[in-house]
Parts: C-alpha cells; sequence; structure tokens
C-alpha cells in the first residue's frame, strides 16, 4: 500500500486513472527485512563429505532473452549466474553467453559500463564474454549451440557446448515469456517443442551425461508440461506454473529497493533466489533438491501467489539428489559455508508484463517537468497501452467470430488440466501466429499471452481458412502499418 500510495501523490489527476489501472494488480505486496546474515557453520578439518571430483566436464549455456533498458533485469541475472560459475571453477571456454548487451553503455545506466543484480551488489557484468550478441541471440542459434553444431551458427563467437558423454551441462534461461514459448530479442520466439525436439536429439548423440535447466519466464511451465519426457537425463526447474506471471523484482520504490539512480528493476524472483542461494552456501554440500525446495518458498514470496509464482519440476527428478556443485561448481571461499538454510526475506514484485510500464513510468517522474522528453514518453506510455489494447481486442473479437459470444472467452481463455501440453498441433499454432500477425500486426513481449488462446484455436479444430477470415475481419487493416507490422519486426512464429 505504501508504494501505491507513493505513486498517486506524484501523479496529475489526469493520468491517475489509468497508472492506476495500469498498477492495480501490477505490485505486490510484502515486507521487507534486512537480510540476515547465515549462521556459519565452521567445519572441523576432519569432516569429509566432499564427493570425489566428476571424470567429465562441466558446460553451461546463459541466455537472457530481452533487450532494452526497461529488461534490465533479465541481462543482470544472466552475468551473475555467469560471475557464480566462474567463481565456481568453471572455464570461461565451457560457458556460452546469449545477451542482446545493450545494458552497460546504455545512456540511461547510472553507473556506465557497470550492471548489478542486487541493490548493494558488485559489477556482474566485468569479464562476461560476448559470444552472442545482438542480432545473433537467437533461438537457431541456441539451438546449434546446444547440439554443439559449430556449422549451424550464423554470427557471434562460434563457441558451441562441444560436451562428451560424460560431461553435464547447465542450462538458465531468464526472460519474458507466454504459454508454450520463451522470448527472443530477434524473431522468432522460442517454441516450446521446438526446444525439447532440440535436447531429444542432444540426448540421442550420446554427448552428455547429466543436465539440469533453470527457467525464469512468464507462464515458463508452460514449456515443458505435458512434453518433457523423463528419460532423457534431464532435470529442470521454472519460476512459474504453465498459466502464472513470474516477477521481477529490486524494482524502483520497493522493498529492497535499488539505488535511486535506478529506474529499472535489477532482478527476478526467481533468478535471484537460486542465484543468491548458490552463492552463500557450499555446493558441495547442497543438493539440488535443498535449493530447488528453497527457491520454491522464496519465489511464492512465502505462500502470497499475488506477489510470487509455483516453482515447477520436470523431466527426471532423480537428478536432484545430486550435489549443486556438479554443475554450478565451487568456490574454496564458500568451504565454510552451511549446505543450505534460508535468508528470510520476502520481497515486493512487479509482475514481467507489467515491468515494461513500471519502467515507462519511471522514466516519466524523471524527466524534466513541461519538457519535450516527458511529453514523448507520456505519448510513448499511451501508444504502449493502445497497442496492447488493440492485441487484447482483437483476440476477443476473433473468439467471438469463431465460437460465437458467449463461448468465444470462455474457449480462449480455457487451461488444460496439468500434465496435457499446451497444444496437439505445435505447427498449427505458429500458422495460427502468423495469421493473427499478418492481419493484426506484431504479438510483441506482452503479446506472448494470448499464445493460449491460438493454441485453444488449434485444439477446438477450427480450419487455417476459417482463423484466417476471423483475423481480417477482426482486426480490418487497423495495425498494419508502422512499427507493429511483423514484416518491420519479423514474424513471431
Ligand atoms: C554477430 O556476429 C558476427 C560474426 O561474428 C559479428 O561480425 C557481428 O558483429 C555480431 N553482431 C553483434 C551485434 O554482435
Ligand atoms: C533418471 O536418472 C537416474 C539417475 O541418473 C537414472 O538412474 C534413471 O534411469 C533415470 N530415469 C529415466 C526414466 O531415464
Ligand atoms: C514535477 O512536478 C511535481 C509536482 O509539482 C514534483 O513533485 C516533481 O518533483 C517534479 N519533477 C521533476 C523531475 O522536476
Amino acid at each position: 500500500m505504501a508504494v501505491r500510495r507513493h505513486f498517486v501523490r506524484l501523479m496529475s489527476p489526469a493520468l491517475l486513472l489509468m497508472v492506476f489501472l495500469l498498477f492495480f494488480q501490477a505490485i505486490g505486496g510484502g515486507r521487507a527485512l534486512r537480510l540476515n546474515p547465515w549462521e556459519s557453520r565452521i567445519r572441523m578439518p576432519t569432516q569429509q563429505d566432499d564427493e570425489p571430483e566428476e571424470a567429465g566436464t562441466r558446460w553451461a549455456v546463459l541466455v537472457a532473452g530481452s533487450s532494452g533498458y526497461g529488461n534490465y533485469r533479465h541481462q543482470a541475472d544472466v552475468c551473475h549466474a555467469y560471475q557464480l560459475l566462474r567463481k565456481g571453477g568453471v572455464k570461461e571456454k565451457n560457458i556460452v553467453v546469449f545477451m542482446y548487451n545493450d545494458i552497460a553503455a546504455h545512456e540511461l545506466n547510472p553507473r556506465p559500463g557497470v550492471i548489478i543484480n542486487h541493490p548493494q551488489g558488485d559489477d556482474v557484468y566485468d569479464g562476461v564474454p560476448k559470444d552472442y550478441t545482438g542480432e545473433n541471440v537467437t533461438a537457431e542459434n541456441l539451438f546449434a549451440v546446444l547440439l554443439g553444431n559449430k556449422k549451424a551458427v550464423k554470427g557471434g563467437s562460434g563457441k558451441v557446448v562441444d560436451s562428451k558423454p560424460n560431461d553435464r551441462i547447465f542450462l538458465y534461461y531468464s526472460d519474458h515469456g507466454g504459454p508454450g514459448v520463451l522470448g527472443m530479442p530477434n524473431m522468432p520466439f522460442l517454441f516450446a517443442m521446438d526446444f525439447i525436439e532440440v535436447l531429444k536429439k542432444k540426448h540421442a548423440s550420446g554427448t552428455y551425461k547429466e543436465m539440469v535447466i533453470y527457467v525464469e519466464a512468464c507462464e515458463s511451465g508452460s514449456v515443458f508440461e505435458g512434453i518433457m519426457p523423463k528419460d532423457l537425463n534431464i532435470y529442470v526447474t521454472t519460476a512459474s506454473n504453465a498459466q502464472e506471471s513470474s516477477y521481477g523484482t529490486y524494482c524502483p520504490g520497493m522493498e529492497p529497493s535499488p539505488p535511486p539512480e535506478y529506474i529499472t528493476c535489477l532482478g527476478d524472483l526467481y533468478s535471484v533466489a537460486w542465484l543468491e542461494d548458490s552463492e552463500t552456501h557450499n555446493l558441495k554440500r547442497e543438493t539440488i533438491k535443498q535449493q530447488y525446495q528453497w527457491v520454491k518458498k522464496r519465489t511464492s514470496n512465502f505462500n502470497n501467489y499475488n506477489a510470487g509464482s509455483h516453482v515447477m519440476q520436470y523431466g527426471n527428478e532423480s537428478i536432484k539428489a545430486e550435489k549443486l556443485y556438479l554443475y554450478q561448481g565451487f568456490d574454496p571461499a564458500t568451504v565454510n559455508f552451511p549446505p543450505n538454510g534460508p535468508l528470510d526475506m520476502p520481497m515486493e514484485v512487479v509482475n514481467q508484463r507489467d515491468a515494461e510500464l513500471f519502467f515507462m513510468w519511471q522514466l516519466y517522474k524523471k524527466s524534466e517537468n513541461g519538457s519535450e522528453k516527458k511529453r514523448e514518453i507520456l505519448k510513448q506510455i499511451t501508444e504502449t497501452k493502445r497497442h496492447r489494447d488493440h492485441l487484447d481486442g482483437s483476440m476477443d473479437l476473433i473468439g467471438t467470430f469463431l465460437y460465437g459470444p458467449q463461448r468465444g472467452s470462455f474457449i480462449l481463455n480455457t487451461v488444460r488440466e496439468s500434465g496435457m501440453p499446451l497444444v496437439d498441433d505445435w505447427g498449427c499454432l505458429k500458422s495460427t501466429v502468423r495469421l493473427f500477425e499478418t492481419y493484426c500486426g506484431s504479438l510483441t513481449q506482452y503479446g506472448m499471452k494470448h499464445m493460449r488462446a491460438f493454441a485453444n484455436i488449434c485444439n477446438s479444430g477450427v480450419s487455417q481458412a476459417v482463423v484466417e477470415e476471423a483475423c481480417r475481419d477482426a482486426c480490418n487493416g487497423r495495425d498494419q502499418g508502422g512499427h507493429f507490422h511483423p514484416t518491420n519486426r519479423g514474424y513471431s512464429a
């Protein structure tokens, strides 16, 4: 409540209603406690619980799937993960980093050349390799890298996961998502079934022992739900289940708050939960399961699901009995740290989809009153809001055209029971997205949320010709021009 009152005082009456509507559901509550120093357990020299070193090599693939200063937090998470792995002794040549790399040198960055992932955090950008940046951050390159297929890589450093049968692979991904998709800064999005096919192919090639995958994104559970096999020697956890948002944290005006010069969120709830857990514990003693349990608790914001999400697990759950150091390495400085144990800290959050508007609003507040820049930002906020309404309204209309006014919204919003995949025909999902974008303009980051509606259209068995007609009628040329047209941005599918 304190946060909301603070906004209201600073607002002109004209904006009050709009912003109130925007943020009514965006900002979760939660009191913040100070970071309690853990109680360090000193180990006796005789204590012998270290396992023998494994023969294989540790590999890691780190992916930030967004761009833009408003999405600072995703690249910050990934840079932080890189530092953690390096401290743990994972070699640079075995870590492949995907990040757009537009944050450190961004004109809005108050600390040029520096990225932080915690309000009091140190620089996490220093030394991060620029393997795949800018235009080279694509789903296609990610797949080629995972498969160790150097020839299929386009651009970038050419570094791939050239793993051997005894090796372990850790994949961490942070970004926006939607039902069945993960975002990428360059189109198209990463589609769940394509990703699972890549994992199957990697498994069939016999080039790893085990793999652990952590994914932070909205509806990230839907990327694995009902389609992730249990026999690939892969264990997965996701920030959210198949039908909920994931959350940004360390945001301006929230507790804990970034330094005042920052107008963007520094991290994401699930991501900082595992990263901060890993760096404060002895990973030769902590198991993957212990981390999962603690991250689950913290990401739920201590059972406050208005400001937190359900961490899910998929794949082979036997793997979680293993110690974390097999994937994340071991920093000798942590030898006397406990194997696990909580840092008890509820946090204020903003859901991923509202974080963009939240950022623009911070920018608006900071700009000089009456300036051209301030008007420009307000125009952008209005435009963004208008485009969101256009996408939501068009989907609504399409539902009505296809199923009638009574059943339309029910069918589009139906969530299948857990354990079932989002869609039966993934090819249909892609072609429906393309039809929509052809007539109604790009989905954009926000529009990923409508993937479930497209999936349900496919599941209902409507023909593509009928879908095309509905899209044409619903959008009737609206939003075909300008920067939202897919020919300017690329199709999402
Ligand atoms: C993409 O990769 C190519 C080839 O390595 C490189 O020349 C180009 O600069 C990269 N683009 C960006 C934006 O990093
Ligand atoms: C799951 O992983 C364990 C440990 O590596 C292995 O023994 C078991 O066979 C795996 N299960 C399946 C279904 O592949
Ligand atoms: C703009 O005006 C409001 C209300 O008069 C004031 O509270 C705020 O600090 C001003 N902002 C800037 C950036 O000068």
